[in-house]
């Protein structure tokens, strides 16, 4: 079966560039939201985005209309019956995905294959909520933010994944013009794997002593040449998220280098979520000269 018609669920941050990329690579896309004004929400981010490509000449007139054209939203199910494949971007919440699964499992095509953009939750656990002929067709795309322009995808397999819809799922990411890399089904899967451990170290480092904030970043920056520094990165990705994913990966390893530092957990519980929240290991009263937080 060739993919032809691309469903997205979800149209915030990562579902409207999800949905940009497949109808910028050519493929006819239907998002599907909770309300219409969602769905509008994320379509103006779309057109944003668009204009962007445009005005840098990164896309002409008429692909940004052809784009355009190949776009669709909807607030119902129903719509999604005759997607080749549907890619999953709703909240990181097991309960609301599974249900959104069974629902769809039920309504899609046999042939409909599902993936699912999540960066912590099992996608074997996902998986089980569809039946089992859907169960071999199951897959996880994990998109990097922002879609339209971060190159990479981890397409995972669960123990279950049928060999030749793997293989369709890695010719999908490169037709989407992403370099696809192999992913067991494994929390964190490659990226954060070796990221959320790294992150979770600054913060011990900090802890004890051995550097500031603006020390270790810079280290971090001109040591290695990593084009942001471990706080500016939490205070970037989001604190209370880096803290979710930790909780998950330490429950699914037991680990300590999972585990978040008692100080992580504390800038959560005061509200100190980074960037999005004006505080975080810096403060962005003035957000082109953040300033270090005194926290140790
Ligand atoms: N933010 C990131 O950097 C990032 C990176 C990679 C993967 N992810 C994953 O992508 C997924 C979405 O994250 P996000 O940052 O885009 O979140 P978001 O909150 O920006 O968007 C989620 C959207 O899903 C909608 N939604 C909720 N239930 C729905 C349903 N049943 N059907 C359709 N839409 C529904 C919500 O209304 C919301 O607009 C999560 O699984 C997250 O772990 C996020």
């Amino acid at each position: 079966m060739e993919i032809k018609k691309v469903g997205v669920l979800g149209c915030g941050l990562m579902g409207s560039g999800i949905a940009q990329t497949a109808a910028s690579a050519g493929f006819e896309t239907i998002v599907r939201e909770v309300s219409d004004d969602l769905i509008n929400k994320g379509f103006a981010g779309i057109e944003k985005s668009l204009a962007k490509f445009a005005e840098k000449g990164a896309i002409t007139a008429e692909q940004q209309k052809a784009t355009r054209d190949r776009l669709s939203g909807t607030t119902s199910f129903d719509d999604m019956a005759d997607c080749d494949i549907i890619i999953e971007a709703i909240i990181e919440n097991i309960e609301q995905k599974r249900s959104t699964y069974e629902q769809l499992d039920r309504i899609c095509k046999p042939e409909t294959i599902f993936a699912s953009n999540t960066s912590s939750i099992s996608i074997t656990e996902m998986m089980t909520a569809t039946s089992p002929q859907r169960q071999q067709r199951f897959v996880g795309l994990h998109f990097f933010n922002p879609v339209p322009l971060m190159k990479l995808v981890e397409v995972v397999r669960t123990i279950l994944t049928d060999e030749q819809i793997y293989e369709q799922a890695i010719e999908f990411g490169k037709k989407l013009g992403k370099v696809p890399v192999r992913a067991g089904d494994r929390t964190g899967f490659i990226v954060n794997r070796l990221l959320v451990p790294y992150m979770l170290d600054a913060i011990r480092t900090l802890e004890e002593g051995v550097g500031s904030i603006v020390d270790i970043d810079t280290s971090m920056k001109l040591g290695l040449g990593y084009p942001m520094g471990p706080f500016t990165l939490g205070d970037f990705v989001g604190l209370d998220t880096t803290y979710y994913i930790a909780e998950i990966m330490f429950n699914e390893f037991r680990e300590k280098r999972f585990a978040p530092p008692p100080l992580l957990k504390r800038m959560v519980m005061a509200g100190l979520y980074g960037r999005k929240s004006g505080r975080g290991f810096y403060d962005y009263a003035d957000p082109k000269n953040p300033t270090p937080m005194k926290l140790v």
